[in-house]
């Protein structure tokens, strides 16, 4: 059985613009999602996702092509896309494990299409280089959910840190193995889809206004990469509060991230903001290592969950 695994993410700055044309800049974060995967006699595919009571569910190659369950959807349409692009096809014995709950929002999806795609390839004999990884799993996420920038699938191929160009037109790594990041979980899963929708409405309301935050987004993310580059954390949780400010005004903040960025604040960090879309999942928060424990107490004061993880962790790799 061959086993590959990839990290889940977390968005550090530019989420929302980056659906617009502007870049951002997103980090891996080592708790990972594996997928085992061998050939099968016949021409089945079977598939074992245990985290979501997935077991034993047996489908067709041809019947890849109709509707599928939602929580298996990213694992079957990867195969099924694998499967055309390569002119190649198999029964499979697929079995998937994650180290996190999807509920985080850390980019289980996109973590498990990568995984799914890279195992086909290590399968199949096929060379396939990271762009290329990226590019199908990018449309095989396309395929199912219709909306996102990429940055996700572009994390989970690449791994580290990297300033990300809507649709992956530009993917650079920043060579930089260490970010001092808290991230706190709200214990709210945020509707990603529903927030895109969201501020696409408000974007065709006030393109002028909305359009200016999202070139300040740009004009930040763009510091941040210098800073990050430079390892000068103060700096880069001064931008960090800067883009919070703009994500505010966007609308898609909430009570309960505000109170854990606030309580992060309050207790010594030097920035603190949301990762993703906003009204839930995750805020991450930026600080001093010596300070790491009273700002995760006081997070936890807030009501929220740390999520303990190395960051940034390595990006899709065969175990
Ligand atoms: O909610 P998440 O963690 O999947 O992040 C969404 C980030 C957006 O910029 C709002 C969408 C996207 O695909 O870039």
């Amino acid at each position: 059985m061959i086993k590959v695994s990839a990290p889940g993410k977390l968005m550090l700055f530019g989420e929302h613009a980056v659906v617009y044309e502007r870049p951002c800049l997103v980090t891996a974060v080592d708790q990972r999602i594996s997928v085992g995967l061998k050939k099968r006699d016949d021409e089945k595919i079977c598939l074992n996702a245990p985290d979501i009571n997935i077991k034993n569910f047996l489908i067709s190659p041809k019947d890849l092509k109709g509707p599928q369950p939602k929580e298996i959807s990213f694992v079957l349409t990867a195969v099924k896309k694998f499967f055309e692009k390569y002119k190649t096809k198999s029964g499979l014995e697929i079995k998937t494990k994650s180290q996190f709950s999807k509920q985080f929002g850390l980019g289980s999806s996109s973590a498990v299409t990568v995984s799914t795609i890279k195992g086909l390839a290590e399968l199949f004999g096929i060379q396939i280089n990271k762009k290329e990884l990226f590019e199908l799993a990018y449309k095989t996420v396309l395929d199912i959910q219709g909306v996102g920038s990429g940055f996700d699938v572009a994390s989970a191929a690449y791994g580290g840190i990297l300033y990300f160009l809507t649709g992956g037109k530009i993917i650079e790594e920043i060579k930089v193995d260490k970010l001092p990041i808290i991230v706190g979980y709200t214990g709210i899963k945020a509707d990603t889809p529903t927030l895109i929708k969201m501020v696409s409405n408000k974007l065709s309301q006030e393109p002028r206004k909305i359009n200016k935050i999202f070139d300040e987004i740009e004009k930040i993310v763009n510091l941040a990469k210098i800073e990050i580059e430079n390892q000068r954390w103060e700096k880069v949780g001064k931008l960090m509060n800067q883009n919070q400010e703009l994500l505010r005004e966007l609308g898609v903040s909430s009570k309960e991230l505000e109170n854990l960025i606030r309580a992060s604040l309050k207790a010594g960090a030097f920035g603190a903001k949301l990762s993703g879309a906003g009204g839930g999942d995750c805020m991450i928060a930026i600080a001093d290592k010596d300070n790491f424990n009273k700002i995760n107490k006081a997070i936890e004061k807030a009501g929220g969950k740390i999520i303990e993880a190395k960051i940034p962790g390595q990006g899709v790799k065969i175990e």
